[in-house]
């Protein structure tokens, strides 16, 4: 019997939910893709049942881990596929599958997505979802001409803290917007080149420190992006227009590859392309303005920052503190934001935060899988669709456009090719 509920975002209007469980395959079940299995084994319970059918991998270790999950959650044991590096390909064709999620390396995920949609299931990626304005594109057509939606899994945007200041935005208590502030700011050295032999062999670079190598510019754009994108109704009102791109030297990779394995070590003296803080400044078409940081490769704490401001007030994630003219108690001082979140927290948390905060991240990885099964459920469209992820990934490429131009402008392409104009912003 079809369910008929009412829900958040892409669900305003009320949709009949299928009430069979939903079938998902995987692919690429590394360190992300088995937390995320993980995770869809509780959010699929949670709606009415989750079956994972097959899941792929070139790695035969991973692929079994993955398998041995599923088969522990009481579910018949995945087919699994690991003949090659296009072996997903065949996942893909299965007929018992209504989805595909894909976590490989950053290069695989357009392709992945591109062949779940042509064989008529919903895709949803990892981030970035491209890494080249050609992938952006094709993901953005073959969207369109399939009918298929690809949900970018960009788990920041199901902050507690980013949806609560979504609602407050609405609400115009920071005004109207002018800037945001982000960054990926994580100390990752130890994904890049690999410390720890489970994962890697030690000293040798990973796939992700291959795109390092090779590439200078901000290479993980979409955790700020993806919720400022939100805040500012990116494609939804609004659109990136213009990206100018900076950064400093490259030494970070070279000390911790020299002080980790020895200076004679051949990861110590290799030439690596990306320098050690990228700072990159956008431009949208209503004149805002936002920045960018990508600072992955020196010794330090974690902090997306997250700064949105406008002519009423200031959130600041760093400091999680807010200031809103006339309302704060102190002029010109921060105060907590925590009683904020309380009064606008959204209707996900105040309904999933208990079993969510079990799950990554806080508890945002389980709400955009909730969101991500609860749209293939329905038919529906996804809450971040191919639009956005291309218009956040899209940062990928065209700042290391930028940084070898000398830090020229870059412009956008308008990936909804003018529907951003009357697209609806994100529910709040
Ligand atoms: N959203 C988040 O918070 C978050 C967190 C971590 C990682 N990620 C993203 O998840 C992705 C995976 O990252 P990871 O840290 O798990 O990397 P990982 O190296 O641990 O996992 C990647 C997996 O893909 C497999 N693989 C590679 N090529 C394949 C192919 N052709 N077919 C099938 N499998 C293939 C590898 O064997 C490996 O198991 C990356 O894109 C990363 O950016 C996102």
């Amino acid at each position: 019997m079809p369910i008929l509920r009412r829900d958040f975002l892409g669900g305003a209007l009320a949709q009949t939910v299928s009430s069979k469980p939903v079938r998902i395959g995987f692919i690429g079940t590394g360190s992300r893709g088995t937390g995320l299995l993980r995770t869809t084994l509780a959010a699929g319970a949670a709606q009415g049942g989750v079956e994972i059918p097959a899941v792929c991998d070139i790695n035969e270790a991973h692929l079994k881990r993955a398998q041995d999950l599923v088969e522990k959650s009481g579910r018949a044991r995945p087919e699994g596929y690991s003949q090659g590096p296009e072996d997903y390909l065949r996942l893909v064709a299965r007929e018992d599958l209504d989805a595909v999620i894909n976590a490989g390396p950053w290069e695989l995920h357009t392709p992945m997505s591109v062949a779940t949609m042509k064989a008529g299931k919903y895709a949803a990626t990892e981030v970035p979802a491209a890494v080249t304005l050609e992938q952006c594109w094709e993901l953005v057509n073959v969207s369109e001409s399939t009918g298929m939606p690809c949900m970018f899994l960009e788990n920041v945007c199901y902050f507690r803290n980013v949806l609560a200041i979504l609602a407050m935005i609405r609400k115009g208590l920071l005004g109207d917007l002018s800037h945001c502030e982000g960054g990926y700011q994580h100390d990752v050295r130890g994904a890049l080149i690999w410390r720890d032999a489970a994962r890697g062999t030690p000293g040798e670079l990973s796939w992700r420190g291959l795109h390092y190598e090779r590439s200078n510019g901000n290479l993980y754009p979409t955790h700020p992006a993806g919720p400022i994108g939100w805040w500012l109704d990116i494609n939804r009102g609004d659109r990136f227009t213009q990206l100018v791109s900076m950064s400093s030297l490259s030494q970070g990779l070279n000390y911790y590859a020299s002080t980790r394995f020895g200076a004679d070590h051949r990861n110590a003296a290799r030439t690596y392309a990306s320098g050690d803080v990228n700072t990159s400044l956008i431009r949208t078409e209503r004149g805002r303005t936002v920045t960018l940081y990508f600072d992955t490769i020196s010794p330090r704490p974690y902090d997306l920052i997250l700064r949105v401001q406008g002519t009423k007030g200031i959130y600041s994630g760093t400091l999680d503190k807010i200031y809103l003219e006339g309302v704060s108690p102190k002029k010109d001082d921060w105060e907590p934001a925590e009683a904020y979140f309380q009064q606008y927290e959204h209707p996900l948390w105040k309904r999933l935060a208990p079993v969510a905060k079990q799950h990554g991240h806080g508890g945002a990885d389980f709400m955009e899988l909730y969101e991500f099964i609860r749209a293939v459920k329905s038919r529906g469209p996804v809450p971040i669709d191919v639009y956005d992820g291309a218009a956040w990934s899209a940062i990928f490429p065209l700042s290391i456009e930028s940084v070898a131009k000398g830090s020229q402008p870059v412009e956008f392409p308008d990936f909804t090719r003018g529907k951003y104009r009357t697209r609806k912003p994100v529910e709040a």
